[in-house]
């Protein structure tokens, strides 16, 4: 997607270094940053500088590579290779697309012949794996897109647009294909408490590709739902269980839950790099929980034009951060993958 007229992709490789675009800081300025060791990567995925599952993915696959590059020739490689792996593991846990990137790596280094041919297959796979993922984003949109009408209304939760992937997304590539192939698309964007994806990054990624939509807040749906304002549900997934229970942003089981009271079609949109066919359903999805602090601070532009954060609880408060919900399966209508509209129980295999 273009920024400012010029293409961007969210995370890619330059040499040894990874650069990304530096997400806390959207929309409010836009920047890249460099991550010369694996160390780096996996700290700016630990501290959402590059977030959304299918770019943590990536970002993952790229640190996997420079772990390889990193590690002494000799009898330390595969020690060093193994203990960068451990660390880039270590960092999110529910997005399934993390772990998917981290072993596609590690095995194309560990069935290399020699060292030097590790290094390279690791740097050509995690290069595929951010292509992959792109071209995923873009056979969603295409089969997504069938699903809106001119002039539909759609709601989407958090951020699984091009800035939660490599580039297209996945709850939001049918809204984009949709309005390339001239459709009128209009988006309700779930601001997403605590750390307001929606608002922040899902509002400035539909600003830039020129498409309707007003941010609400998380408590809001419903109220639009009932009045029949709203006529489907695009939301991503950061885990899908083998029997289609779907770990997707804190929030997403009640929209789930209002959208069947109220009749609307809820559809989850992902790669097929997102399904986790080992884990039998949604309660063995790890789920994160995050600092409290998320929750009772907000962060943004003050009146000054300075980012800063400001408290919104009284001082001694605490808070529950959970970071993802379970939707189960029945409230799902369908999973839009790269291979088409899909029922719940005819999950696609690899
Ligand atoms: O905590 P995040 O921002 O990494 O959460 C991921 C998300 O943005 C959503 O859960 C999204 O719907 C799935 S990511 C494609």
């Amino acid at each position: 997607m273009k920024v400012d007229g010029k293409p961007y992709r969210t995370v890619w490789m330059e040499g040894n270094t990874i650069r990304m675009i530096n997400q806390p800081l959207i929309p409010h300025r836009f920047e890249i940053i460099d991550l010369p060791t694996h160390k780096d990567t996996a700290q700016a995925i630990k501290t959402m500088i590059v977030r959304g599952a299918g770019a943590i993915g990536a970002a993952a696959g790229y640190g996997m590579a420079q772990v390889v590059l990193e590690a002494p020739d000799g009898p330390g490689f595969m020690d060093y290779v193994l203990q960068g792996a451990e660390t880039l593991r270590q960092t999110r846990p529910t997005a399934q697309d993390l772990f998917y990137a981290i072993e596609r790596v590690l095995q194309a280094a560990q069935e290399a012949p020699s060292v030097a041919a590790a290094r390279q297959a690791a740097v050509e796979t995690a290069q595929k794996l951010a292509d992959e993922n792109a071209a995923a984003g873009e056979a969603i949109g295409h089969h997504g897109a069938a699903l809106i009408p001119d002039g539909g209304r759609v709601l989407t939760h958090c951020n699984a647009g091009w800035l939660a992937f490599v580039d297209w997304g996945s709850a939001l590539a049918p809204v984009y294909m949709a309005a390339r192939q001239g459709k009128k698309v209009f988006v309700f964007v779930d601001e997403t408490r605590p750390r307001c994806q929606g608002a922040r990054l899902t509002a400035w990624e539909l600003q830039g590709e020129g498409i309707e939509h007003a941010i609400i807040a998380d408590n809001a749906a419903g109220y639009f739902m009932r009045r029949g304002e709203i006529d489907l549900v695009i939301v991503g997934a950061d885990r899908i269980a083998a029997n289609g229970d779907v770990a997707n942003k804190i929030g997403t089981y009640e929209k789930a839950v209002c959208a069947a009271e109220n009749g609307i079609p809820f559809y989850v949109a992902a790669p097929l790099s997102t399904i986790d066919h080992d884990c039998p359903n949604g309660d063995a999805i790890p789920i994160e929980e995050r600092e409290e602090d998320e929750v009772l601070y907000a962060f943004g532009l003050d009146d000054s034009g300075n980012l800063s954060r400001v408290r919104l609880a009284h001082r001694d408060a605490h808070a529950r951060n959970p970071a993802f919900d379970i939707t189960p399966a029945r409230y799902i209508t369908g999973f839009i993958t790269p291979k088409g509209v899909h029922p719940p129980h005819q999950l696609p295999l690899p």
